[in-house]
């Protein structure tokens, strides 16, 4: 047994739960390695769906154990919040669900921050989530921030939170906000501390004792590669290492265990928030496909930017993740269309770039256009059952980006999942 790295290959949103979900069966641990709530995965099992922010979709499946990596930014209220809305909904987590004590805190203060900064910046704005991602992964690397194995400790957690909360209070106070005071922030750290230990680990150790002991292990990626902070469109990114270094070390497994790396790609594109997105689909084009592929947050509600598949973009991914595979997903989304585009490669100043580019100003996209099938394929269960212009098409995306499609995704549920040999 092995470990599996799955790893959005655009700007998030790809399909990875349905396709986490699907992959998790007979696997023993899920492993979140990054990010945070700012996630919005979505899985659809048996006419119900579940939005999962923190927890790994593994948590569907009766045996599996769900890990919460050293990577994640963890936001106590949001997470005890899913664990009760999963609670009412009759998914059990008691005793499957193991936090790093090596993960920092998401605090209220983030949030508050991360909101503020939104607003102060106006035109410039990220478009962030306002999970307070960003000023948690900023305090984590500025090496003020709370990691949950502090909360155990109270004399050494006031020591910790008096010092963040004396640089972050300045914040806010530039920013005319309230300061915050640390007692009943403390008092809540700690409560909240007693009810987590049972469950809190060095989850390093406790996966590759697993992978040692032949357990198989999946590592959960959030976002994509175009929002990776080294590798995606910056500053427009999340503050986190999307990609298979950061699920290296946000889990602390070692890399040897790594068997596969699949890229999960939509056969289109789609980004939240702000940021360039060269194949982006203006005015009522983009509202149709919006519409289509019902591209709205998980997490924001926010109407996604929709846009032709990148190939540029799926190239940079194989290449900076690894990619052994693809799941190719919501290809469905695309029976009505004549002709579909393809963005299959930049210019810039009319010259062609022969990689995707660290800054994407004044690049232009060189298109290709398939023919369309007209049909629905949602119900198609095998390679077999799919119109020729569909498998066309996912045979020119593999010849494109080099990588092998190993999944086509075509519909939401377990069941919408054609598996290549
Ligand atoms: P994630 O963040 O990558 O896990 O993706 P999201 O859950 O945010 O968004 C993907 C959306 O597409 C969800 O609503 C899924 O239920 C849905 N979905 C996933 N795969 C398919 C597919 O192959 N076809 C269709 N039509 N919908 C899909
Ligand atoms: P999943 O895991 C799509 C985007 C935000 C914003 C930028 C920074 O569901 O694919 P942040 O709150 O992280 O500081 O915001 O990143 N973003 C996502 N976009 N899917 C996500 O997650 C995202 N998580 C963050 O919209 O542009
Ligand atoms: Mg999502």
């Amino acid at each position: 047994m092995s470990a599996t790295i799955v790893v959005g290959t655009q700007w998030g949103d790809e399909g990875k739960a349905k396709c986490i979900d699907y992959l998790s069966e007979n696997i023993d641990y899920i492993v979140r390695y990054q990010g945070g709530a700012n996630a919005g995965h979505t899985v659809s099992v048996d006419g119900e769906t579940y939005v999962f922010h923190l927890i790994p979709s593994g948590i569907l499946y009766p045996r599996t154990i769900c890990v919460i990596g050293n990577g994640v930014v963890l936001d106590p209220v949001a997470f005890e919040d899913e664990i009760e809305a999963l609670k009412k909904r009759n998914i059990d987590s008691e005793g499957r669900l193991i936090l790093s004590e090596a993960c920092h805190l998401v605090l209220p203060v983030h949030r508050v921050v991360d909101e503020a900064r939104e607003n102060q910046a106006g035109q410039r704005k990220i478009g962030t989530t306002k999970r307070g991602i960003g000023v948690s992964y900023g305090d984590k690397v500025t090496r003020i921030g709370i990691r949950l194995g502090d909360v155990f400790e109270p004399a050494y957690l006031k020591e910790r939170l008096d010092h963040l909360l004396d640089i972050r209070n300045l914040e806010l106070k530039s920013y005319g906000l309230e300061p915050v005071d640390s007692a009943a922030l403390l008092d809540q750290l700690l409560a909240f501390g007693e009810r987590v230990r049972p469950m809190t680990r060095n989850t390093s150790f406790l996966l590759n004792e697993a992978l040692r002991a032949k357990k198989s292990v999946l590592l959960e990626g959030a976002q994509g590669t175009g929002l990776d902070i080294d590798f995606g469109t910056y500053p427009y990114v999340t503050s986190s290492n999307t990609t298979t270094g950061g699920a290296l070390a946000g889990s602390g497994i070692q890399f040897q265990y790594v068997e596969e790396v699949i890229g999960i790609c939509k056969a289109y594109v789609s980004r939240v928030g702000e940021g360039p997105f060269p194949t982006e689909l203006n005015g009522s084009e983009g509202d149709r496909l919006r519409e289509l592929g019902h591209e709205y947050g998980a997490t924001t509600g926010r109407p996604r930017r929709c846009g032709w598949f990148d190939v540029e973009l799926v190239r940079h991914a194989a290449r900076v993740n690894g990619l052994t595979g693809l799941a190719l997903t919501k290809i469905d989304v695309l029976a009505d269309y004549d002709e579909i585009p393809i963005g299959v490669g930049y210019e810039r100043n009319g010259e062609r770039l022969d990689a995707f580019p660290a800054n994407l100003s004044g690049v232009k996209v060189v298109y290709e256009r398939m023919p369309g099938w007209k049909s629905d394929i949602s119900g198609a269960r095998t390679l077999a059952d799919l119109p020729k212009a569909c498998r066309s098409y996912i045979d020119r995306l593999e010849e494109l980006t080099g990588v092998p499609p190993r999944f086509i995704s075509v519909g939401p549920a377990r069941a919408h999942t054609i598996v290549v040999d």
